[in-house]
């Protein structure tokens, strides 16, 4: 795979967006001289979507850096919704008023920063979002078609600034970039991922139940996956992969080969990249 790798030239320096700027500029690109056949300065978007626990963010965010493309963590984007949810006291079931806070706040990356970090209503809100009062009602919020309309939309935005980007979350192949070169569904056992969300919280000194956390993982799948809007559906054109038995560097080799295997295809089928 390293002859394969480098997606990106050297040549164009990461130039950073104005934080008013919800997409920002392109960050990355490359001389067509140096460039692998089915990668241009056309765009890349690769999509990787699957419920919590696949260690979708991770894997994401190393192939991104990986290949050299810009990484969209859109989960990041409900869950700086629903901090705002908490902060204006609104109940996660008003979802008028909860489509209005969010149409409101303008939701959006700083990515003068590393990693790109999510504002809302002009704040930094990057240290709130993984705590555990957000994961309780993010999925409620989540589920709102108003809400979903607001960010989809902004997601759209970003990727036209960031055309060379993985993006990670539920609809991203589905919903958001039906046309994405490259579709990953990433999946894994429900008992795998309470054990490895246990991991995790062991290693922040929190011991967990296993099968407490296996119940909260199926209810948070049959949120994500049953909603009207923007479900967590297999897209019929991206590869499965089942993270159960592999490790994180494996499935990262795993979804790299995938993507520089799509782009041969393409380029072999004479299809602009
Ligand atoms: O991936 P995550 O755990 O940070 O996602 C948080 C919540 O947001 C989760 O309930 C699923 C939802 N989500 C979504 O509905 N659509 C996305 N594109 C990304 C996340």
């Amino acid at each position: 795979m390293t002859q394969t790798l480098a997606l990106t030239m050297p040549d164009q320096p990461n130039q950073p967006a104005h934080p008013d700027n919800p997409g920002g500029r392109a960050q990355r690109g490359g001389s067509a001289a140096g460039r692998p056949k089915g990668a241009d300065a056309a765009g890349l978007v690769v999509t990787i979507d699957g419920p919590a626990g696949t260690g979708k963010s991770s894997v994401a965010r190393l192939l991104a850096r990986r290949l050299g493309l810009d990484f969209l963590d859109t989960g990041a984007m409900y869950r700086a919704a629903s901090v705002l949810v908490l902060d204006q006291g609104a109940d996660p079931g008003d979802e008028a008023r909860v489509a209005a806070l969010v149409a409101g706040a303008n939701i959006r990356f700083d990515w003068t920063t590393d990693p790109p970090a999510i504002l809302a209503g002009g704040s930094c809100v990057a240290h709130r979002i993984r705590g555990q009062e957000i994961t309780a009602i993010v999925s409620r919020v989540a589920a709102i078609a108003k809400v979903r309309e607001v960010l989809v939309a902004q997601q759209r935005a970003i990727a036209a600034a960031h055309p060379r980007l993985v993006t990670e979350g539920r609809d991203q192949g589905s919903v958001v970039f039906p046309d994405a070169k490259v579709k990953i569904y990433l999946d894994a056992s429900p008992r795998i991922r309470a054990e490895r969300r246990a991991a995790q919280l062991a290693e922040q000194g929190v011991r967990a139940d296993v099968a407490g956390l296996e119940a909260e993982i199926a209810r948070r799948d049959e949120l994500d996956s049953t909603r009207a809007a923007g479900p967590l559906v297999c897209p019929a054109d991206a590869v499965r992969v089942d993270t159960s038995m592999l490790s994180r560097d494996q499935v990262v080799d795993e979804l790299e080969r995938i993507v520089l295997s799509r782009l041969v295809a393409g380029a072999d089928r004479g299809e602009p990249s």
